[in-house]
């Protein structure tokens, strides 16, 4: 049986807190077909007002990170109950910009992921990929998939999202071959089903996705959907991009 494909806008830091507003509205006017997920993810000080104006039957919300424990003397974080009872469906977990700038080890993912999971109906979309083009993306995805995953469990009919995401096709406007995306998701899914039932994983693609080039995944069978960074602020492209997955 096929899965619903999952599109996920992820606004990064990119969208002025006084633009906001505006770019909710205009996503709120937009008709997603069926068939797919849509989900944005706002910044953190915009999810409110997303919960507000987007219709949460029409499209879900994710949050772009979560703290590793819900409640307690930890400045700054933010709890997953908290995105959950703010209207948020998903929560991104370990992108590569918090690898990168931050810091954030496959341990402390593995954390945040736990935190997640502990939160009824939130599903974590934990990021993957290597950080160079052919350099042993084999070992690198067996090595942050291990980190992540140790000692997870789910629970009957709770689901989880992995996104291959490689760092070199990240903003670069590098695009993919699709036997590398090929090798690399069956590599992830091979892992996933190992542990997991596959009715509970789904493994999406990200890097450097467009309306241009968006069609090129949408026949390939372990791409579950699409992990969308700078076309995902253009409403228009964004919903090209959700209709070219359905083709
Ligand atoms: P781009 O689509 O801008 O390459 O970003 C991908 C990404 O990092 C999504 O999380």
């Amino acid at each position: 049986m096929s899965k619903t494909k999952i599109i996920i806008a992820n606004w990064k830091m990119k969208v002025p807190h006084q633009g906001a507003a505006n770019l909710l509205r205009r996503f709120s006017h937009l008709s997603f077909p069926a068939g797919i997920e849509a989900v944005v993810c706002p910044d953190f000080l915009a999810l409110p007002l997303a919960a507000k104006t987007l219709s949460l039957r029409k499209l879900k919300l994710g949050a772009q990170d979560a703290a590793f424990i819900d409640r307690g003397a930890y400045t700054g974080e933010i709890s997953p109950t908290d995105i959950k009872s703010l209207g948020a469906t998903y929560v991104i977990l370990g992108h590569s910009e918090r690898r990168q700038y931050l810091g954030e080890t496959d341990a402390l993912i593995n954390k945040k992921l736990q935190a997640v999971l502990a939160v009824p109906g939130l599903i974590p979309v934990v990021c993957v990929g290597e950080k160079a083009r052919g350099k042993n993306p084999k070992a690198v995805l067996q090595k942050q998939l291990a980190g992540a995953f140790k000692d997870i469990r789910l629970k009957p009919g709770q689901r989880l999202v992995v996104a291959y995401e490689p760092v070199w096709a990240i903003g670069t406007g590098r695009v993919i071959k699709r036997s590398e995306v090929v090798l690399a998701h069956l590599l992830i899914l091979g892992w996933l089903t190992k542990r997991f039932s596959p009715t509970q994983c789904q493994v999406l693609y990200g890097g450097s996705v467009d309306a241009k080039n968006a069609a090129n995944f949408s026949d390939i069978s372990v791409v579950d959907g699409l992990l969308v960074g700078g076309a995902s602020l253009e409403p228009k492209s964004f919903l090209t991009i959700c209709r070219s997955m359905l083709k």
